[in-house]
């Protein structure tokens, strides 16, 4: 659902704020409800500070699982190059972030076939180099994410809410509709019966008048 909203709203942005939108950089918590048997992103993004100087960076996964203590580094992407370095997770871990560039901004992995084994914490390290025109400058981000995995996808109270609020207002919006429909078409009723009244008592006042005219010229003869 939020997904959706953040679609809608660079769409918006897009349409609003066409050249900026390549570079706009938002960091957007990742989902923390990953479903057993099917695919999961574990969202990462690292936003650099000043957009427009270069850099390059690379990111490192790091995981502990339920019950355990340590985290274990699982994943490494640096110059374009992806590893995977825990047996756990072989085969199963897909780069999900920039492409083609070093200079990294979004540093997602996706996990194909999520098992329970794989609910724990992760943690995404970016390792960034910011190169001005005289000096480097080392930056670095760590996220954590808790990821909990489950049967069945359940919905999240926000999007239930947003979905009972859609409702409300729409079912809201239309009494509001019929009810003033109503007080117009009164208005309007009343307004004619009013403007009739007038036009009569007006007709009543110009013939009296002409009666009076006539009764003046009447006299004058
Ligand atoms: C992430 O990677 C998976 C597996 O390679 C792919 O199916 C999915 O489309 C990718 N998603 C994005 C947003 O790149
Ligand atoms: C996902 O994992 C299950 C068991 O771990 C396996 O039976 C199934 O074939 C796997 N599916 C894919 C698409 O790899
Ligand atoms: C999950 O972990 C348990 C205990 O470490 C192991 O026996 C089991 O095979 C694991 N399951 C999968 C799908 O990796
Ligand atoms: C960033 O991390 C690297 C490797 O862990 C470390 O050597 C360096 O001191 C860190 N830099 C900053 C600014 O925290």
């Amino acid at each position: 659902m939020s997904a959706v909203w953040l679609l809608l709203a660079t769409t918006l942005l897009c349409a609003t704020h066409a050249p900026q939108c390549h570079a706009a950089c938002v960091e957007v918590d990742s989902d923390t409800e990953a479903v057993a048997g099917q695919g999961f992103k574990l969202g990462c993004i690292s936003c650099k500070m000043r957009g427009e100087v270069p850099a390059t960076a690379s990111v490192d996964w790091f995981f502990k699982a339920k019950g355990e203590s340590e985290y274990e580094h699982i994943y490494n992407y640096e110059d374009k190059t992806p590893t995977i370095t825990d047996e756990r997770f072989e085969d199963r871990l897909d780069w999900n972030g920039s492409k083609k560039t070093n200079d990294l901004q979004d540093g997602s992995i996706y996990i194909l076939n999520v098992t329970y084994n794989d609910s724990g914490v992760y943690q995404c390290f970016f390792k960034r180099t910011l190169s001005y025109t005289y000096y480097e400058f080392n930056t670095n981000a760590t996220k954590i994410i808790h990821i909990n995995v489950v049967a069945k996808a359940t919905r999240g109270m926000a999007s239930i809410l947003s979905e009972v609020m859609m409702y409300v207002s729409i079912i809201g919006l239309q009494l509001w509709l019929v009810v003033e429909m109503v007080y117009c078409y009164r208005k309007i009723a009343a307004a004619g019966e009013e403007a009739l009244r007038e036009s009569a008592a007006e007709y009543l006042a110009i013939a009296s008048e002409s009666k009076d005219n006539c009764v003046g010229v009447q006299v004058a003869e």
